[in-house]
């Protein structure tokens, strides 16, 4: 059925990104002779007859009632003979749309389909510039989370923030939600006096009195790459063109945190050209923020989960950053590319961190990656979800959220790698930096990857490129034998460790033999991840004691344990266990969590109860997957 409905789009898709690929203006000759087919299966957009260049945007934040008003006041593009204009919506409440000229024009707002919300479909004559729709959003709305003030870090006044990727900018704006069409915006947006508005976009820097802010986003961008938040929010300067916004009480915590954030700057641009969007920011949110980071331009969004006051998990920094080249300048034509984006910037988070913190550190990184990939291949299989361990993916039909694996970061990352190691970095690095100069505020697809590589890499220095080489690794799900592997001492020397562990050695001959007292994250979280899955209480005991796991403040490490806790039914952990699943919001960690849990009738019981509490602490994105995994 859903089939019936989506082929149309399908089709209407096929011909649209030449005519108007969004953003770039001077279409080579090169790039219509590739497929431009950016056929996105999740969107009702038709933009070969009508697209959106520019969103007005005049919203009010309303927390009493948990609902933006807004009017979005778009540009629109036409193709001689367009009638309709189709954008995508969510859980919407249109109240009217009218023309540039106060006309009223009609619209129908369609059935709505799983995933995707419904299409708003507004009659437009050719001459049709300006389309301006009333509107507001529902209490639903899944991108926004409304935070009363207990929910946040400082008790004192709510908060709000967004998190529109993949699919999810259609339930706050009425807009064509699609990676592959992009738009420049400009917004006002009042808040209540005493709280600030930030936006993917130019910033204010402190309050002011009436709460009404200005914003303006001069490069074309796609709608996944919308956000705002609002709260009472502080900035501190980190450089000339970096801070970072907080709560109050988080700000000087999170300054020292990033305080390597120029360094990492000056680092990327070094590797592959000049940070193209002016100033770079950080937002760290409440803790309910589902993920680790957003790259949202100009202003990435980010967990407090990584202020572990030692810098040890700024990694996530890096990539964020790293997308404002993979990702924000050059953007996957739809889902199924995903990789185009997370890959890459796997691969040039880790190129930073390398160049800032040495290859031993990066390798680190690398090695926990390939374990990730390997375990997450191993569980995709069991549960009958082996297809999707192929790079490129079909999510016809799907949640591109399906698309949100190890696949397309480390699996990614791993064949840029080989392809670093196949042709040498320095040819490697040239050509990259070309492709992210070429192809900026343009949209890529999988195969136009692979004709690029093919000419500009391998054919300009003469070089072959067995069709193996990309075969196996993004149309074959599994992982080829021509993985690279990373080298660490460091690891070599905590698997020792591990390995006289389980042989019963003592806390004092672990902390002589292997210098573990001087470890860092990484290496303590190859430890605990290397521990046997089965422990007796005596041996979590023992561990506990000499390692302090259960109060550890890094969360990257209590969640590695708190697996084991849930395992091996380690009680004295049970009520910092409950505590961190309460307060973090973050789905990477309440994920292996919950599935642990849920792999005994008691654990499961224990999940419902806990889950019950934090539940409301949830954005939607997480508590999908949650009620989805405890079957509610
Ligand atoms: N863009 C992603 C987050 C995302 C992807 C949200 C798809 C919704 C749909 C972000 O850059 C990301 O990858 N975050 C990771 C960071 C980590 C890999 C360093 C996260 O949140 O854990
Ligand atoms: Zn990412």
């Amino acid at each position: 059925m859903k089939k019936k409905i989506l082929n149309p789009i399908l089709l209407a898709w096929s011909c649209c990104a030449i005519l108007f690929s969004c953003g770039t203006s001077q279409e080579s000759s090169n790039e219509k002779n590739t497929e431009m087919k950016a056929s996105d299966v999740h969107t009702f957009a038709q933009p070969e007859e009508a697209v959106v260049t520019h969103l007005n945007w005049e919203a009010s934040v309303n927390f009493d009632l948990k609902k933006i008003q807004a009017i979005a006041k778009l540009t629109i593009k036409s193709s001689q003979g367009a009638k309709q204009l189709v954008l995508d919506t969510k859980e919407l409440t249109i109240n009217s749309v009218r023309n540039g000229n106060n006309e009223v024009l009609n619209f129908v707002l369609g059935e709505t389909q799983p995933h995707l919300g419904a299409p708003l479909t507004i009659d437009i004559t050719p001459n049709t510039k300006n389309v301006v729709i009333a509107y507001e959003t529902s209490e639903k709305a899944e991108a926004l989370q409304w935070l009363e003030p207990s929910q946040t870090t400082d008790k004192v006044y709510p908060f709000l923030f967004t998190q529109s990727q993949a699919i999810l900018a259609r339930s706050w704006i009425p807009i064509q939600d699609s990676p592959g069409i992009r738009f420049t915006y400009n917004a006002q947006v009042s808040v209540p006096s005493d709280l600030m508005a930030l936006m993917s976009a130019s910033n204010p820097i402190e309050k002011n009195e009436d709460g009404v802010y200005n914003f303006e986003m001069k490069q074309a961008i796609p709608a996944y790459l919308m956000a705002l938040s609002v709260g009472n929010i502080e900035f501190s300067s980190l450089g000339a063109r970096s801070g970072v916004y907080a709560e109050p009480s988080v700000l000087e915590k999170a300054a020292a945190e990033f305080e390597d954030l120029e360094k990492m700057i000056s680092a990327a641009e070094e590797l592959y050209g000049p940070y193209r969007w002016d100033r770079y920011d950080i937002i760290v949110l409440p803790s309910s923020f589902p993920f680790g980071g957003m790259e949202n331009p100009r202003l990435t969004f980010a967990t407090p989960t990584i202020l572990a006051g030692d810098k040890s998990l700024t990694s996530l920094v890096a990539h964020e950053l790293a997308h404002s080249w993979s990702g924000n300048l050059v953007t996957n034509a739809n889902w199924n590319d995903f990789w185009l984006n997370e890959g890459f910037t796997v691969y040039f988070e880790y190129r930073i961190m390398e160049a800032v913190y040495g290859r031993d550190y990066s390798e680190m990184l690398a090695l926990l990656s390939l374990q990730d990939l390997k375990a997450e291949i191993e569980e995709m299989k069991a549960a009958g979800n082996f297809k999707d361990t192929s790079l490129k993916l079909d999510l016809t039909g799907r949640n591109p959220d399906d698309g949100l694996t190890a696949i397309a970061y480390d699996k990614g990352y791993f064949f840029l790698r080989l392809l670093e190691e196949t042709v040498g970095r320095e040819k490697w690095d040239a050509f990259l930096k070309d492709y992210f100069t070429n192809n900026s505020f343009k949209t890529m697809t999988t195969k136009k990857f692979i004709e690029i590589l093919q000419t500009q890499l391998f054919d300009a220095y003469q070089l072959d490129m067995e069709p193996a080489i990309y075969e196996a690794w993004i149309y074959t799900p599994g992982l080829p034998d021509n993985c690279p592997v990373p080298v660490s001492d460091k690891f070599e020397n905590v698997d020792n460790a591990l390995a006289a562990w389980t042989a019963n050695q003592s806390k004092e001959e672990l902390q002589t033999s292997y210098n573990s007292d001087s470890w860092t994250t990484h290496e303590w979280l190859r430890f605990v991840r290397g521990l046997p899955d089965s422990l007796s209480t005596e041996q979590m005991a023992n561990l506990d004691e000499a390692f302090g796991f259960t109060n550890t403040g890094n969360s990257e490490i209590f969640d590695v344990w708190g697996i084991l806790v849930i395992a091996n039914q380690y009680e004295p952990a049970y009520s910092q266990l409950e505590s961190f699943l309460v307060n973090t919001g973050r789905r990477k960690f309440l994920m292996p969590l919950y599935k642990e849990f849920v792999k005994t009738p008691e654990g499961t019981e224990m999940a419902k109860e806990i889950y019950a509490k934090a539940r409301p602490n949830y954005h939607f994105v997480a508590s999908s997957s949650i009620d989805a995994l405890l079957g509610m």
